[in-house]
Order: C-alpha cells, then sequence, then structure tokens
C-alpha cells in the first residue's frame, strides 16, 4: 500500500463528519451522544447500528461491523483503503500526492470506464435523437408510444449497426486498446466486435447516477437475443444495480416505497403514466443486495412482475427476499395483459396508476394464490399450501407477526391451530432453504465483540493504549515489548513504536489500516466504541502493566530459583552461589513491592 499522508485524511475528516457520510447511506436519528439507524451491513428491523460522531466511529451492536469514517466507506462502495481516501478527497476537492502504479491502474480503470460509459450513454442518446442512421429507431419507439421527454428522462439511446463504427469512434478519442478489451463493449473474441449492434440502448446507472453499463434491446428483429447487457466489468456489478433507481430516487424516498418490474420499458411505461418510483432488477431475480440498496430509500416494495408463470415465481422469491432484509412487501397484479408495458398501451396510463396504486399485502397474496393452486378442502392440499407458505413465514423475522399468519392461514385451512403450529416447525426443519442463507451470512459476518472479561492482559494494555496514544511512552519504558506473551499485543505495541518513529501516530484511520489480520483490526475497531478502554484508562494501564511486570518478575525468579538448585547440586562455587542468592534477593523485593502497591 503506498503511503497515504497524514493530512490527507485529517482534511478528509475535517471537511466530511463520519454522520454526513453514514446519512448518505441510511437514516439517522440522534439519542444522546450517539446516533442510531438501521444497519446497512446485516438484515434488521430496529436500529442497532450507531455512530459516534465525536470519536468518529460507528459500531453495530447487531452484526459487529465498526470503524472509522474510512471503514464505512470501504465497506459501503466495495474499496479498499487507498482507494476509498482517494476517492474521498477526490469528492471533497482535496488534493493527494501520487499513488503506486498499480493503485493508479486500478483506479484509473474504474475511472476511465465510468467516463467512457457516460460519454457513449451521451453519443448513443445523441444518435438517437438526431442522427440519420437511427430513423427506424425513431419509429420503433414511436410506435411502442415513447415520447421524446421520457427518452430524455433516461437517456435512451442506439447503438448504429455498422460494427466498425464503435471502435473508431472510440479509439479516435484515444482509448486504450486494453482498455477497450475490458470494457465489455467488445465480444469477448480478440476482435473489436461491438456487443451492442443496432439496438436500442438502456443506461444502466449505479444509485449514484454514474452509468456503468447498458441494456440494449434488438430492433432488427434478427437477432436471437431480444435483450443483451453489459458483463460484470469493475464498475457493474449486477447484483447490486437496479434500471431505474437512479432516475427514481426523489420520488422513492417522497413514497418511502418502490415499485419492482421486470424490465426496462416497464420502467419506462410506469414512467410514462406518472408513476416515478418504479426500477428493475435486470434480467435477474431481485437480489438480497437490490434489497438492501433500496431499503436505504424506503421502507415498502410493491411487486409488478409479468403475469406469466414467471413472473409469479418471481414474486414469491422477491417477497421473501423483503422479508429477510426487513422490507415490507406487496404485490399489484396485472389483468388483461403480461407486463406493465402491454398494460398501458392496452388500457392507458389512468388504468395503469390506478392499478398500480392498488397492492395485496404479501402474505394475502402468497395465500391467495396458493389456494388457487391447491385444493384447500383436502388434506394433502391444506399441506401443500402449508409447504407452499413455509419459506415466506420462516423469513418472517418477528414472532408475533408469524404467530398472526400462523392463525389467519389456520382460519384460512380450516385447521387447528396448534397442529398447523405443529406441521409448520416440522416443514420449517425440512426445508433450511432461504433461511439458511440469512443465518450463515449473519455468522458468517458477526465478528467476535468485545468480551471484555475475556480479553487477556497484555492485548488489554494494548487496546487501552490504542485508545489513549499518549500513554505509550509510559509503556515503552516499563514494559518491553519482549514481556508480552499475547501476539495481538505484540503487533498493537510494534505498530505503535513504528507509528512513533514515522510520526504517524495520531490518526485512527492509518493505524487501523496497518493491521493486517482482519480480526485484530476489528477488535481495535470496537475497543474505540467501548467505554472500558478509555474511562480511568491511566490507572488500568498501570494495573495491568504492574501485572505484567509481575508476571515477568515471577518467571524470572523461577528461573533462578532453578539456577540456585542446580549450582547448590553440582557444587559450585560460594560465589557464584551468593551471586545468584544477591539476584534473587533484588528479584524478590521488586516482587514483594509490586504485590503491596497492588493490594494498595
Ligand atoms: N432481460 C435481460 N436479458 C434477456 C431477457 C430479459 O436482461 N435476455 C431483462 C430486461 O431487463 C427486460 C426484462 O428482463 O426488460 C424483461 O424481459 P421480457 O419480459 O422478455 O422483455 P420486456 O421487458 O417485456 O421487453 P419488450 O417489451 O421489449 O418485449
Ligand atoms: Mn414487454
Amino acid at each position: 500500500m503506498a503511503k497515504i499522508s497524514q493530512n490527507v485524511l485529517e482534511d478528509i475528516k475535517a471537511r466530511l463528519s463520519i454522520v454526513d457520510l453514514v446519512s448518505q447511506y441510511l437514516t439517522l436519528n440522534r439519542k444522546g451522544d450517539r446516533y442510531w439507524g438501521l444497519c446497512p451491513f446485516h438484515d434488521e428491523k430496529t436500529p442497532s447500528f450507531s455512530v459516534l460522531p465525536d470519536k468518529g466511529f460507528f459500531h453495530c451492536f447487531g452484526c459487529g461491523k465498526s470503524g472509522s469514517l474510512f471503514d464505512f466507506y470501504m465497506e459501503m462502495e466495495h474499496l479498499t483503503f487507498p482507494e476509498s481516501v482517494r476517492a474521498l478527497a477526490e469528492s471533497l476537492g482535496i488534493q493527494i500526492e501520487e499513488e503506486n502504479p498499480q493503485e493508479k491502474r486500478k483506479r484509473n480503470e474504474r475511472e476511465v470506464l465510468s467516463e467512457l460509459y457516460t460519454k457513449l450513454a451521451f453519443s448513443f442518446h445523441y444518435i438517437l435523437t438526431d442522427g440519420p442512421q437511427a430513423e427506424h429507431a425513431r419509429e420503433y419507439l414511436r410506435g411502442r408510444g415513447i415520447d421524446n421527454e421520457t427518452l430524455k428522462h433516461f437517456q435512451v439511446g442506439y447503438a448504429p449497426s455498422d460494427p466498425s463504427w464503435l471502435y473508431s469512434f472510440l479509439n479516435k478519442k484515444n482509448y486504450s486498446d486494453t482498455l477497450l478489451k475490458n470494457s465489455g463493449l467488445f465480444s469477448r473474441t480478440g476482435s473489436f466486435y461491438p456487443l451492442f449492434r443496432d439496438r436500442i440502448i438502456f443506461p444502466i446507472r449505479s444509485w449514484k447516477g454514474e452509468v456503468v453499463a447498458f441494456g440494449g434491446r434488438d430492433i432488427s428483429g434478427t437477432s436471437k437475443a431480444k435483450y443483451i447487457n453489459t458483463p460484470e466489468i469493475p464498475i457493474f456489478r449486477k447484483r447490486e444495480v437496479m434500471y431505474g433507481l437512479h432516475e427514481a430516487l426523489a420520488m422513492i424516498k417522497q413514497e418511502d416505497s418502490v415499485i419492482l418490474c421486470e424490465g426496462y420499458f416497464d420502467v419506462i411505461a410506469l414512467y410514462r403514466s406518472g408513476i416515478g418510483n418504479a426500477c428493475a432488477p435486470m434480467g435477474t431475480s431481485f437480489t438480497h443486495e437490490q434489497a438492501r440498496l433500496l431499503k436505504r430509500y424506503a421502507s415498502k416494495v410493491h411487486t409488478l412482475f409479468d403475469s406469466d408463470h414467471a413472473g409469479k415465481e418471481a414474486t414469491k422469491k422477491a417477497l421473501i427476499v423483503c422479508e429477510q432484509v426487513g422490507l415490507e412487501g406487496s404485490v399489484i397484479t396485472l389483468k388483461g395483459a403480461k407486463d406493465p408495458d402491454e398494460f398501458l398501451s392496452r388500457f392507458g396510463s389512468e388504468t395503469l396508476s390506478r392499478t398500480a396504486g392498488t397492492a395485496t399485502a404479501g402474505f394475502d397474496y402468497l395465500v391467495h394464490s396458493a389456494k388457487l393452486v391447491y385444493d384447500s378442502n383436502k388434506a394433502t392440499g391444506k399441506l401443500q399450501i402449508l409447504q407452499e407458505l413455509t419459506p415466506y413465514l420462516q423469513a418472517v423475522d418477528s414472532h408475533i407477526v408469524r404467530q398472526t399468519y400462523l392463525h389467519e392461514l389456520s382460519r384460512h385451512l380450516q385447521l387447528d391451530e396448534s397442529a398447523l403450529l405443529h406441521d409448520f416447525n416440522q416443514e420449517s426443519r425440512n426445508t433450511p432453504g432461504m433461511k439458511g442463507e440469512r443465518e450463515q451470512t449473519a455468522h458468517k459476518e458477526m465478528p467476535q465483540d468485545i468480551n471484555v472479561a475475556h480479553v487477556p492482559t497484555d492485548l488489554y494494555l494494548m487496546l487501552i493504549i490504542m485508545n489513549n496514544r499518549e500513554l505509550f511512552a509510559r509503556v515503552r519504558n516499563r514494559v518491553p515489548i519482549g514481556s508480552l506473551q499475547d501476539s495481538r499485543a505484540v503487533t498493537l505495541y510494534t505498530l505503535l513504536e513504528n507509528s512513533l518513529r514515522d510520526g504517524t501516530s495520531s490518526s485512527d484511520e492509518l493505524l487501523l489500516s496497518m493491521i493486517e489480520d482482519e480480526n485484530l483490526r476489528r477488535l481495535v475497531v470496537s475497543s474505540f466504541v467501548h467505554d472500558e478502554f478509555t474511562t480511568q484508562a491511566e490507572k488500568s494501564a498501570d494495573e495491568l502493566m504492574n501485572r505484567i511486570t509481575l508476571r515477568t518478575l515471577k518467571r524470572e525468579q523461577k528461573k533462578i530459583e532453578h539456577l540456585i538448585a542446580i549450582a547448590a547440586r553440582e557444587g559450585s562455587s560460594e560465589q557464584d552461589i551468593s551471586q545468584l542468592l544477591y539476584d534473587k534477593k533484588g528479584i524478590d523485593e521488586d516482587i514483594a513491592v509490586l504485590i503491596r502497591k497492588s493490594i494498595q
């Protein structure tokens, strides 16, 4: 890692408070000297994520994740420490000095890709609106009833059919062949054959608005693939991006709800009907990552998937995902059309807008659709309905809510509630499925929160010192590094020693970034938010140092007693023995002093 200057970190912190940064991602509420919100790193319904503005740290009491403003940004944006510092510095207009070539290459690649996609989206859009070669594309879109304002809002474009156009266009703009090869814009065969030819282009944006990919719809009618999307590239993670989210963000916040539909034209159809809070996972099922992303801005999700079998399956899955991340899920059903786009062209915007306003609660929808498939009058049918609902019920976090649902289900199936409960528990054991995923991830992400009673003496001391750096000088005088037994304590000692030499000791972030062991890093970070390491630090440190010194002295005492025994047995000289006895007396006295001190 190239060295990042202390000043840059300080500058960033001076200009951007951790509260402001975190607030860009989730809603925080103040209580006393802390802020609280729903943790973005694990699924929860009651806030256990806290931000301590004075200390500049966050800590989640649910999953144990904690750290500085930089840690938060690293985690949210999937960046390394240097990348996150650079990105933050840049966004705040802070100058930073040179980085190493590898970092520079990586950062450059992302930046250049992002710039490339943004520019290209602009060019594709320009071609669609003004290019002579896009006449049939304009015709196509007119045929689908899409007006210019809508095209502009989504920056819809057109990719020319001439296969040589894209490369020469980008080559003229001085993009290197290496970059273009990895840009996801050309086929992987090596030649610069463009992926998108004679297609309507939908720019896909991150929630922040950067173009990170394209979706392209064939209009030639001759392609085997109706749609193609940009493959995964460094700036595009399909699982974490939703089409239309950026464009819909303001409305989503305002409505506190999101309409989830299947595709590009559906988002657009809803927009045209005055419904601005729609977005779409692109051709894949709704992921947990996407759900968490939505949860930053709204608490409710209304699914509006296609009315075919696949759409119904997608609805069921999405409802489970919503439950798992703590979003309230409900379902909008379309009658008489396959999807919102078709619905709009058939029944008009008013009817679509009215229909989109009526959603059925997720649980009711699931019971109702299961009852359409299975015969709820027969025992086997009842069991099948229960099986159908089990993954959803398992995803429900609250016992009260689940109990209520089970109660309702028992009425629907005309069953005794205790019988249903018994079978549900049985089914649950057989269906590890969806619930399993949450428990596993929750477990995996759960770092050990500090159990103060179990932190060994040496480590405890060093954690106190990490929290009170001015006390390190005293430790250096009294506790030589060789007397530490805990390897983590040794790591921290060395770190402080080095940073003292480099003059970097004042920054928590920099120190943290130098700890390679992930668990130790987390431990240190969580020590920053536990009062135990700061209140009466001096006194505690003294006590701990005494304990360590006592331990070292006792070890030496044993050693010397052993030597004396050997010397006596082997008939060593009087002089040697008396020297040993003299040394032992010194140690005995030191020990006595320490013990006396510790009981005072
Ligand atoms: N999709 C995709 N890749 C495919 C097929 C579909 O990414 N090969 C995504 C697109 O986002 C598409 C959505 O899934 O918009 C829904 O697909 P589909 O229902 O087949 O298309 P429509 O949206 O109905 O498209 P159109 O109205 O143009 O036929
Ligand atoms: Mn369609």
